[in-house]
């Protein structure tokens, strides 16, 4: 389809504002992302992605060297544009569940006063239900452009380490908005993606927050049922793989967000569902989420359960035991460490007084600078050299395709722990490995 050609502003250009930006150039627009934070403008100007995500950083440099894509730390830059984008993060509060709404308010507080024509304000982030509402109001009353300056919600539901497909080919698009301006705006940003058949969802601005809110509700409690019914598993030797392989042939649950394991991290699911709860209860409806406390606490579960598994393999204490820990990163294709599970199970470990090596394919910067007192190794080999328990937490190709022959000539003791289901068990037991994980019974 041809160019659509508006003119955007993203404001925010962390994971999602970064790829959002890039992504919506690629479309044929005119984009200029904008964020207070010097350094990530300068990388991204000159073409360097902050984080790692496949695709983007060519795609990047690809959009910059045609000329539609530009970044600045002044918000000025955004003025003009047809619709602006606000994808500035909204993590848990340090002290509370709540959702920290401090980026946001001072991100449209910095543009509101640049908007001076008709223009449609698009949130992306995640929000408690109602903030459109309130920032509806005081970007009315903020902006020259007053009523002119209209507020939408546009939920965004990429996934790291697939943003850019997910962006490009999204299962849906959801527009809250208050009017048919709003929605024809968004149609033309869009186009070419609903030209490829995405279907759209119109609704109103506090819908559009809450169904971004339900979906990662949902996608946890899909893991944390199944990690629920390994715990079971655990209790009776039944296996819990079988048992997801025989659920997942049912249409109607499906075998997506159905894998066992360490269960989930990462900087959107634990503080989402967190954020969502605790916005139920300042509803006075907090008992219609109160299961999603319970997917929590089973979530956090695993982790202890792990360490718990390795213990035994230790023979009930993991001191001086020489582990090491595959993966960093909250999963794969990702450097994101924010409450990554498999370096919570290493720091516990390590606390345990069990000698900790760490190695990830591409979070081992982030890793070493938030958990400095844990060792890394360089390489893969490296890390197992002389392992006693190697313990697979984060599940990157490198290590499901790791031949267990080889490995098993570098460790002190064939005894793995595999957290993430990734492993095939028979080539490990084949290659003398003690092969354990939670929720499958362990064969000697
Ligand atoms: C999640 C949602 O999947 C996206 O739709 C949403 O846009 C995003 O949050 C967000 O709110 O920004 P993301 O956190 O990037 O995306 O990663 P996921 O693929 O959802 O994985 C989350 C965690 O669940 C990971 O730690 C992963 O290891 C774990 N997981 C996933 C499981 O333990 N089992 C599974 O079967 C699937």
């Amino acid at each position: 389809p041809p160019a659509p050609g508006l003119s955007l502003s993203v404001i925010g250009t962390g994971y999602l504002g970064a790829t959002h930006a890039v992504c919506m150039a690629l479309l044929g627009h005119s984009v200029v992302g904008i964020d207070v934070d010097e350094n990530k403008i300068r990388s991204l100007a000159s073409g360097t992605l902050p984080f790692y995500e496949p695709g983007l950083q060519e795609l990047l440099r690809r959009m910059l060297a045609c000329g539609r894509l530009s970044f600045s730390t002044d918000f000025s830059a955004a003025a003009g544009a047809d619709i602006h984008f606000l994808c500035v993060g909204t993590p848990q509060k340090p002290d509370s569940p709540a959702a920290d709404l401090r980026f946001l308010d001072a991100a449209l507080a910095r543009l509101a006063p640049h908007l001076d024509r008709a223009c449609l304000v698009a949130g992306k982030s995640t929000v408690p239900v109602g903030t459109a509402e309130r920032l509806a109001a005081f970007l009315r009353s903020s902006s020259p452009a007053g009523d002119q300056a209209e507020l939408a919600w546009n939920p965004e539901f990429l996934r790291e380490g697939h943003a850019v497909e997910d962006t490009l080919h999204p299962d849906r698009l959801v527009f809250g908005v208050a009017s048919r301006q709003a929605r024809a705006l968004l149609d033309a940003c869009y186009a070419p993606v609903i030209a490829d058949g995405t279907p759209v969802v119109e609704t109103d601005p506090a819908t559009a927050e809450l169904v971004k809110a339900a979906a990662n509700s949902f996608l946890a409690t899909k893991i944390s049922y199944i990690n629920a019914m390994a715990e079971i598993c655990e209790a009776t030797g039944a296996d819990v793989n079988q048992l997801a392989t025989a659920l997942s042939y049912d249409n109607r649950i499906g075998g997506r967000f159905l894998t066992p394991g360490l269960g989930f991290g990462g900087g959107c699911l634990p503080k989402d569902i967190r954020a969502f709860t605790h916005r139920a209860k300042e509803l006075g409806v907090g008992q219609a989420v109160g299961f999603l406390q319970e997917v929590d606490a089973i979530n956090q579960r695993r982790r202890q359960r792990t360490v718990d598994l390795i213990t035994e393999m230790a023979c009930g204490d993991p001191a001086g035991v020489h582990v090491t820990v595959l993966g960093a990163a909250f999963k794969p294709d990702s450097d994101d460490i924010r409450d990554a599970p498999a370096l919570d199970v290493a720091r516990m470990l390590h606390q345990a007084g069990a000698k900790v090596t760490v190695f990830d394919p591409k979070a081992m910067n982030n890793a070493r600078r938030a958990y400095p007192d844990l060792a890394y190794a360089d390489t893969l080999e490296a890390a197992v050299t002389g392992a006693e328990i190697v313990a697979l937490l984060t599940e990157w190709d490198v290590f499901r395709r790791a031949d267990p022959a080889a490995l098993g000539t570098l460790v002190q003791r064939r005894n793995i722990v595999d957290g993430r289901h990734a492993l095939d068990a028979e080539a490990y037991r084949a290659a003398g490995w003690d092969y354990r994980a939670l929720g499958a019974p362990s064969k000697l």
